[in-house]
């Protein structure tokens, strides 16, 4: 048979208690019920049975919200659901434009550029940064894949310095001396664990090594600073991506930089130029969103509280990465233990993925518990109970 590796490799992975399902969830309002009932939003709906939904990146609890929905809805009125083309022929719209205003003026960046994904973004600083290989790439080892694919796809040398290591990231620097372009590039919240980066200290690396900073904030983007905006709000970043999938809970991404690095992306970067642009109506309503998302403080001080909540009533015994964000890790170890406690928890009405390698390192399985805004003290307690009985 062609492409033999298609049922081994398969089959290799249900072998290491690995392999991977697509399920079809429904948010709660839209399964339940026909009205927008903001007690719901933390519910998800599969096969029929509706579960505690802490697996979910809608940090800020603002999916399905009215004023959101509203602005889709008048986006697509007045711009349509389509760009109808590349940003660089005529996909570039009004409604794309003023995002980016509302970006920069949110970020204190001069220019902003948007992507469809995350992950396409991170291919195309790496790819457009990386042009030639006097370009040094210095990665955080818990990078995101996309930023890790886009760093080794360009012809950049690339070095991966331990996970928050700043002293490791600096002998690696000291190495690479006579590089004029060198770019250190970490997540402002990383993924998996939830844990920050040392931002201030990476900003300051930076500076002396006459370095640039890249941050992948799409953890951080709405639940870090008094105004969400995210790393920026501790340190000067020279390069911040985030995406809107998350607490900001449309969909695509931006790119904030200078006005020389933003020219030369928009003239050289190959993912920008060759991809349809974001659809005008959802630019139009990830402004809406990002108004909510620095307006209603409220949200990010629950996820805090509900957070030490959380902390508090888990077993001592139980081993959780310390943490200012929404994600909670609690470190299993192994595949099929982390998916027995996941079962486990599902029986119970809760869902909460069970995260395993190669997402994480091996014998480092996890359930990656995600606290939002739209959760309850009702919900917190019921959570930190039945993790208490499955695991302890
Ligand atoms: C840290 C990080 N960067 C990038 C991405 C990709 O973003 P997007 O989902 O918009 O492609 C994700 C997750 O999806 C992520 O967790």
């Amino acid at each position: 048979m062609a492409f033999d590796f298609i049922r081994s490799d398969i089959a290799e992975q249900k072998n290491k208690s690995r392999y991977r399902q697509l399920i079809c969830a429904q948010t709660g309002n839209y399964a339940v019920k026909s009205v927008i009932n903001d007690n719901e939003n933390n519910k998800i709906v599969i096969n029929g049975k509706s579960y505690l939904n802490f697996s979910s990146n809608d940090y800020l609890g603002l999916n399905n919200h009215p004023e959101i929905n509203k602005a889709l809805q008048q986006g697509a009125d007045r711009f349509g659901t389509c760009a109808s083309s590349s940003s660089l022929v005529t996909g570039y719209h009004y409604a794309h434009q003023a995002l980016e205003a509302e970006i920069c003026q949110w970020l204190n960046k001069p220019k902003c550029l948007l992507f469809s994904s995350g992950f396409g973004a991170n291919l195309a600083i790496f790819n457009a940064l990386g042009k030639n290989s006097d370009s040094h790439f210095f990665l955080d080892k818990l990078s995101h894949a996309s930023m890790i694919d886009g760093a080794y796809q360009s012809k950049a040398t690339v070095k991966r310095f331990s996970h928050n290591n700043i002293e490791h990231l600096s002998s690696l620097l000291t190495n690479a001396k006579i590089s004029p372009n060198k770019l250190i590039a970490s997540e402002g919240v990383f993924s998996m664990d939830g844990c920050q980066a040392n931002v201030s200290d990476l900003a300051q690396v930076a500076k002396v090594e006459k370095s640039w900073l890249y941050l992948d904030d799409a953890h951080s983007i709405g639940v870090i600073g008094n105004q969400g905006e995210g790393s920026n709000s501790i340190a000067n970043i020279d390069i911040t991506m985030a995406t809107f999938g998350k607490a900001l809970a449309t969909s695509g991404a931006f790119l904030a930089c200078d006005e020389n690095l933003h020219e030369y992306l928009v003239n050289f970067s190959r993912h920008y130029i060759y991809s349809t642009a974001i659809s005008p109506a959802l630019a139009w309503a990830t402004k809406t969103s990002i108004l909510l998302a620095q307006k209603e403080q409220w949200r990010r001080e629950k996820i805090k509280e509900l957070s030490a909540l959380f902390i508090d009533l888990l077993d001592d015994s139980i081993e959780v990465i310390p943490t200012q964000s929404s994600i909670h890790a609690i470190i299993i170890g192994d595949e099929e233990k982390a998916l027995a406690v996941s079962d486990l928890l599902k029986k119970q009405g809760i869902w909460l993925t069970a995260i395993r390698p190669p997402t994480v390192a091996v014998n480092s399985s996890r359930l990656r518990v995600t606290i939002c805004a739209n959760h309850n003290t009702q919900d917190i307690k019921y959570l930190a109970e039945c993790i208490n009985k499955a695991i302890v």
